[in-house]
């Protein structure tokens, strides 16, 4: 052992990226993918002045109980609803996510999907592969174009504001709901029109979710909500499992009440509900919307460069980039009087 800080990356990611790390610390990374329980954390973290981790990863008081030497839990995510910021915070523990590095390549996969349900690629490519296609007919696997109609979008952040702005190439009008309306300079810049969330249900043709899970934001979309949807529309979640009622979603996508669904998230994913497998107006995907090459070796690297910076090094030496709870920072490095 050497007297380095040390560093547990709970998962595989970029050995190369990572590698940025070890002239200032020890480094241990977990070679496979690993569902560990909580009490398997509390032992990973124990040893450790840093941790960077994933959305498996729930990090919260139990976890860090003997994590004396822990000083800050760099999430590979931009969502951190795994992690107990309350009690990291009260533990003096900072935390970081990898906002930004991903929000146009998150933007384009919503529109893969979106695209990909209203043209119907999943099943046509299922029909195909199943050896169904014996002849061709004019008038079937008829989609729904995208030109002309209204894309809604719930929670305007900047992922949200991404979507919004590719959506001018489709000739769509957008409006959106989120917590608050957007600066107008910012509506302006993406076209976009702030409504409540019962006119945003009501008029979208396309529904996307691109809002953080929260306790508040649980079941954003349940029955009294597709309910108001209209029977013609579409609706994609790239935001959270659980913000979506899925078992709601397929009761009504079964009966017709909605045209279709993509989803890249789920309630307790890995699982998928499964009504919505048995579904062939869904597309599914297994929670990669920030999977591309690009984004996921810059979401490594600024997790590393939290790292790096939190403990005064590299090129932000002391001022982490994407810190969640700068009082802790401010704690830890107290502005000298
Ligand atoms: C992925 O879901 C993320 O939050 O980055």
């Amino acid at each position: 052992m050497t007297d380095k800080p040390r560093v547990w990356v709970s998962r595989p990611t970029f050995p190369d990226i990572v590698a940025g790390l070890d002239e200032h610390f020890e480094v241990t990374c977990e070679p496979e993918e690993i569902k560990f329980s909580p009490a398997e954390l509390a032992v990973k973290l124990m040893d450790q002045d840093a941790a960077i981790v994933g959305l498996k990863e729930h990090i919260g008081a139990v976890e860090i109980a003997g994590a004396k030497r822990l000083r800050l839990v760099a999430n590979l995510s931009v969502g951190y609803d795994n992690l107990d910021l309350a009690a990291l915070t009260a533990a003096g523990i900072a935390a970081s996510n990898t906002a930004d590095v991903l929000n146009e390549s998150v933007a384009d996969y919503t529109w893969a999907l979106l695209l990909g349900a209203a043209r119907r690629v999943g099943a046509a490519e299922r029909w195909l592969r199943a050896g169904e296609w014996k002849a061709t007919k004019f008038t079937q696997w008829l989609g729904m174009d995208v030109r002309g109609r209204t894309l809604g979008i719930l929670g305007m952040g900047r992922i949200g504001q991404a979507v919004a702005r590719r959506a001018a190439g489709f000739g769509m009008q957008v409006i959106y709901h989120n917590r608050s309306a957007l600066p107008a300079a910012i509506e302006r810049e993406c076209n976009v029109r702030y409504v409540d969330k019962s006119q945003l249900l009501r008029e979208s043709d396309f529904l996307v979710l691109v809002l953080p899970l929260t306790p508040q934001n649980r079941h954003a979309i349940g029955a009294p909500e597709l309910a108001q949807m209209k029977q013609t529309a579409v609706l994609v979640n790239v935001a959270r499992g659980g913000i979506v009622d899925d078992a709601a979603l397929a009761d009504v996508l079964a009966r017709g009440g909605l045209a279709a669904a993509a989803l890249d998230v789920f309630e307790g994913e890995p699982n998928v509900h499964p009504a919505l497998l048995a579904l062939d107006n869904v597309l599914l995907s297994p929670h990669i919307a920030s999977a591309s090459h690009d984004a996921r070796r810059a979401m490594t690297a600024l997790a590393v460069d939290n790292v790096l910076a939190f403990f005064g090094h590299g090129p932000h030496a002391g001022r982490p980039p994407t810190i969640l709870n700068p009082t802790v920072l401010a704690a830890a490095n107290p502005t000298p009087s």
